[in-house]
């Protein structure tokens, strides 16, 4: 994209300060709601779940719901069972996504399934899962528990979509946006669907929170990619260079491949397709992705989407707070290095 088309950012992060404090109440309830809903007899359950939920969560997901809704006019309290409910499959899927991944590092801990291994990191998740579920009809809306129960299907399949796609060092960038699509953009799309139509919004609202959702999940998963590459795990809570260890045809490799031509395709074949490398070899990417431009490309498409998730807002009235609020939560996702 040419400088000059490049849509427009802050240049500092932008603060949610705004968001957070408008949504302050309804987060605490939120809050309550996940801390009794991770109860069970069973007592690796709550330990296991208590570490990742407790750990440095920015708790996004459940705060578009709730943004959503109050910005669709809710009144009532129903957006936040519905917000809970989204954060326990985040969750369950940060659980079942670290076994994937071998990742050792969530939310500035030890990944869980090096402390209780593996299978209670599956199991835990499944029970998370659950509990999304009982929360989701406890909610009593059969439009929003098809929105999220159709979500969790989806992220399931964009992962193992991911999956069965890693290392393809041919894997085209269609098919990299429909993976993050799926495994990402669709829980922010749900979060924001349902929190909409639990404040009894018109179609073409929710259709509008939909894709602010949509948009704004899928320039938070290209800043993700690019953060592989070039955040610090003290900032990020999770190991950068696990995207490198596992060989993952992210958007950020991609662009670096086709950008550094045949001069290093011997190197990415080693790296990646036979995933034969040093730490050596992560510093040597990492200085590709720049060099290439490859990381800038993927922040500047990041920032086309954050300003689609903005426009998709643009009929609903201005003076409303929240409004701005989740504006400012486009530009964040942009901007952000954690
Ligand atoms: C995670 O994708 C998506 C889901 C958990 C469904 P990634 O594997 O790319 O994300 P991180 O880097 O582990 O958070
Ligand atoms: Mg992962
Ligand atoms: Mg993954």
């Amino acid at each position: 994209m040419d400088v000059a088309t490049r849509p427009a950012v802050a240049a500092e992060p932008p603060s949610l300060d705004a968001l957070l404090a408008l949504a302050r109440p309804d987060m605490a309830a939120v809050d309550a709601l996940i801390r009794r809903h991770m109860d069970s007899p069973v007592p690796v359950i709550p330990a296991l779940a208590d570490h990742l939920i407790a750990g440095s969560a920015k708790r996004l997901r459940p705060l578009l719901t709730v943004a959503a809704a109050r910005l669709a006019g809710a009144r009532d309290d129903a957006c936040l069972k519905l917000a809970a409910a989204v954060e326990f499959i985040h969750t369950a899927t940060l659980l079942h996504d670290d076994v994937v991944d071998s990742s050792q590092l969530r939310r500035g801990r030890v990944a869980a399934h090096l402390i209780w291994g593996a299978p209670s990191s599956v199991l835990v998740g499944d029970f998370l899962f659950a509990r999304a579920f009982e929360l989701m009809v406890g909610a009593g809306s059969m439009p929003a528990l098809e929105i999220l129960a159709r979500a969790s299907r989806v992220i399931a399949e964009g992962e193992v979509l991911q999956l069965t796609r890693a290392h393809d060092l041919d894997l085209s960038q269609e098919v990299y946006l429909e993976i993050i699509r799926a495994k990402t953009a669709e829980l922010f799309a749900a979060a924001a669907e349902a929190g909409a139509v639990s404040a009894g919004a018109s179609p073409e609202r929710r259709r509008a929170l939909r894709k602010f959702g949509q948009d704004l999940g899928l320039a938070f998963q290209l800043v993700d990619d690019a953060l592989d590459y070039s955040g610090d795990a003290e900032t990020l809570g999770k190991n950068p260079g696990d995207d490198f260890r596992e060989g993952k045809a992210t958007l950020p490799l991609l662009l670096a491949m086709v950008r550094t031509g045949p001069a290093e395709r011997e190197f990415w074949i080693r790296t990646i397709d036979r995933r034969d490398q040093t730490d050596a070899d992560f510093v040597r990417a990492c200085e590709l992705m720049e060099q290439t431009g490859a990381l800038a490309a993927t922040l500047d498409l990041a920032a086309t989407y954050a300003a689609s998730a903005k426009a998709a807002l643009a009929n609903f009235a201005p003076s409303n707070a929240w409004r701005p609020a989740l504006e400012d939560l486009a530009d964040f996702a942009v901007m952000r290095r954690a």
